[in-house]
């Protein structure tokens, strides 16, 4: 099944409206009362949010200036002080809540773990006592670099607490990459466990942190705390290395939470860019709180008995604000899944949904097209009755692979939302609201109110219905990203002044085209700058280039996506070697496991062709549109006019 093509959503026409009995029971009932939100929300966004944050969310003091908005910088619910923390935990121990799971987990071997809002608290505080014990202090930064497994979620949470901000890299990436954001971050601690499970296999944490502290290349990091999880045995430097298990009886269960000032730092989590060096997205206190809590508990139309599950990983913004903060911070049961769907069991999420009884489950298109491709008769084998609501996010998803989630796993029951958000936003911009908005396979629907969202060309006037353009935010909302941490400068080029400020005000824009429809409904088209999507993980292609470059063999590397079936896009990188180096099949292995080394098995290229020249414009920029087109064995002869010497485009077609 492919990826979206303009052909295939020009032609869909299909739309289904929110079933009666869903649409009775939800938080926003209908289309009007979406469309009244909305309005309210326009005519007076602080006012919209100011009400919501009162309402929602538990405030240590109140603020003094809902909005202070000085273009790219925004501040929300300045002078409040809050934490985040005490929203997903505290504040239900003294409801009938306290007994209510707030964590289930299923561990990949099978093992399993539930945690009430009562018990996670406990956990929780003591973790944050632990971190106190090691020297955290409030304004430190903590590294994080976990297995799906409870501790991530706690480690979140204790840090949380202390007012510490955390970095989470995800368990995919490499020493390499995980030593250049604790270094980027200064952090001072690092959290991980001795290894985690996947796909049958244990990934080796630990050894990867030991990598990345080596010889002094993290100076920052002074301690690393390790969860026991996989007990393989993993060496311990005395003095910097401390077990949880060993530290957590030594310590007390008393920890308040610390009050934060709304705009304090809450987190720093990298994502990539379009060039080399990944930024760290920086994310406050008060305003993403508010702005995961109202998304999760509206868009996900979280009831007091949902068992609600979303398939990331904490290592991604989706596992830090609909695994972690959106979920708990509404009081719900969130379930973590230490597993990936794999070749000996194809039908573990499905024995998941059946074993809990999951009611709302939330996952990538790319785990969509895996399930299409494994075979109908392993969601069909189990009892999937429990669903009531899907989700999806990361990439725009094919109407066939939407209608295919809606029927088999949905039992044409569930309505669908299809969540378009990114790192930088914290949350939901455009997706619907299920009990009220109406679907159309492949489109993201409708902006969440309060999210003034826009299709612009690069003037920033609104272009025309079904016609491609930039999607843009035009107003601030609370859960945006603040600024790229240590580096204000790059927040602005990157987000603000790609396009045209209109009347002054300067419009968000961060990398995706998208087209609207005569119903006002957006499709998103995909990024439009150099960053690819493979399974749903975002990549920068200029990192991998830098990674591949980085091996001496390498003289120069382009590297560009070609759409794959499965994940979407797959790398595909264009090498020229050094000198003497002659091609080989040998030098191709080597540099595959050279960019996994750099940056993590993620990056692995699916393929990398030798060539004796890159494909430039006469002022010598790479032509990766050119490139694009002939890894995806595209016709590319009429369109050369820009380059600088035919006879390197020959080569590279015929593979020379
Ligand atoms: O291109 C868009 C795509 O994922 C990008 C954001 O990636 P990341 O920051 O890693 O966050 C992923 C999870 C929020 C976007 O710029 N994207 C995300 N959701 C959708 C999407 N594309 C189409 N439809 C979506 N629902």
């Amino acid at each position: 099944m492919s990826q979206p093509t303009i052909e295939s959503i020009l032609h869909e026409r299909r739309v289904f409206t929110p079933p009666a009995d869903f649409a009775q029971q939800a938080h926003i009932k209908s289309l009007d009362e979406y469309q009244q939100l909305y309005d309210r929300a326009k005519a007076n966004p602080a006012k919209f949010w100011e009400e919501l944050a009162i309402k929602e969310l538990h405030w240590f003091e109140k603020w003094h200036t809902v909005l202070d908005w000085q273009p790219p910088n925004a501040r929300w619910f300045d002078g409040g002080k809050i934490n985040i923390s005490y929203n997903c935990l505290d504040r239900h121990l003294t409801t009938w809540r306290k007994n209510k799971a707030a964590l289930i987990w299923e561990g990949e071997p099978g093992d399993s773990r539930t945690l009430t809002y009562a018990q996670l608290h406990r956990e929780v505080c003591q973790f944050a006592n632990a971190l106190k014990h090691l020297g955290v202090q409030k304004g430190d930064v903590v590294g994080v670099y976990m297995p799906m497994i409870p501790e991530a979620a706690i480690a979140m949470l204790a840090c949380a607490r202390i007012g510490a901000a955390h970095t989470v890299v995800f368990g995919g990436f490499s020493a390499e990459a995980l030593r250049d954001r604790l270094n980027d971050g200064n952090a001072k601690l690092i959290i991980t466990a001795d290894g985690g499970w996947r796909k049958d296999a244990i990934v080796p944490l630990k050894e990867q942190v030991d990598k990345a502290l080596a010889d002094g290349a993290a100076p920052t990091v002074q301690h690393v705390l390790v969860v026991e999880r996989t007990k393989q045995g993993v060496t311990m430097e005395p003095g910097r290395d401390h077990w949880w298990h060993e530290v957590q009886p030594t310590v007390s269960a008393h920890c308040p939470a610390e009050p934060m000032d709304s705009e304090d730092m809450l987190f720093i989590l990298y994502t990539s860019g379009s060039t080399g060096k990944p930024k760290g997205v920086v994310h406050t206190t008060g305003g993403y709180n508010l702005y995961t809590h109202i998304t999760t508990k509206w868009v996900f139309d979280l009831q007091e008995t949902d068992v609600y599950w979303c398939t990331a990983d904490v290592g991604w913004i989706t596992g830090h604000s609909y695994i972690v903060y959106g979920p708990l911070s509404n009081g719900a049961t969130t379930l973590m899944y230490e597993g990936a769907p794999r070749a000996s069991n194809p039908g573990c999420f499905w024995d998941v949904v059946e074993k809990y009884g999951v009611t709302v489950f939330y996952t990538a298109p790319t785990a969509i097209r895996a399930f299409i491709k494994m075979g109908d008769q392993h969601p069909q084998a189990r009892d999937l009755s429990s669903l009531r609501l899907l989700g999806t996010v990361g990439e725009p998803i094919n109407p066939e692979s939407w209608m295919w989630y809606q029927k088999v796993i949905g039992g044409d029951r569930c309505p669908i939302v299809d969540t378009w958000w990114q790192t930088e936003t914290g949350g939901h911009m455009i997706t619907s609201l299920p009990g009220a908005v109406p679907t159309k396979p492949g489109s993201a629907t409708l902006p969440f109110p309060g999210i003034l969202a826009d299709v612009v060309d690069l003037e920033g006037n609104p272009v025309s219905d079904h016609e491609g353009g930039y999607l843009v935010v035009r107003h601030p909302w609370p859960g945006m990203m603040r600024t790229v941490y240590g580096d204000p400068d790059r927040f602005r080029r990157t987000y603000w002044e790609h396009i045209a400020p209109v009347d002054g005000q300067s419009l968000y824009f961060a990398g995706d085209g998208a087209r609207k429809d005569e119903d006002g409904y957006f499709w998103i088209m995909g990024r439009v700058d150099d960053v690819i999507s493979v399974s749903g993980h975002r990549l920068g292609t200029m990192e991998i280039e830098s990674a591949l470059v980085s091996h001496p063999a390498v003289a120069e590397a382009a590297v560009v996506g070609r759409p794959d079936d499965l994940k979407g896009e797959e790398v595909v990188a264009f090498v020229t070697l050094e000198g003497a180096i002659a091609p080989s099949d040998d030098l191709i292995k080597t540099l595959k496991q050279h960019v996994v080394t750099e940056i993590g098995a993620l990056a692995r290229p699916g393929e990398i062709r030798f060539s004796d020249a890159l494909p430039k414009t006469r002022s010598g920029k790479i032509m990766r549109r050119l490139l694009r087109a002939i890894a995806a064995g595209e016709d590319v002869s009429g369109d050369t006019s820009t380059l600088e010497d035919r006879s390197v485009l020959d080569k590279l077609r015929t593979g020379g």
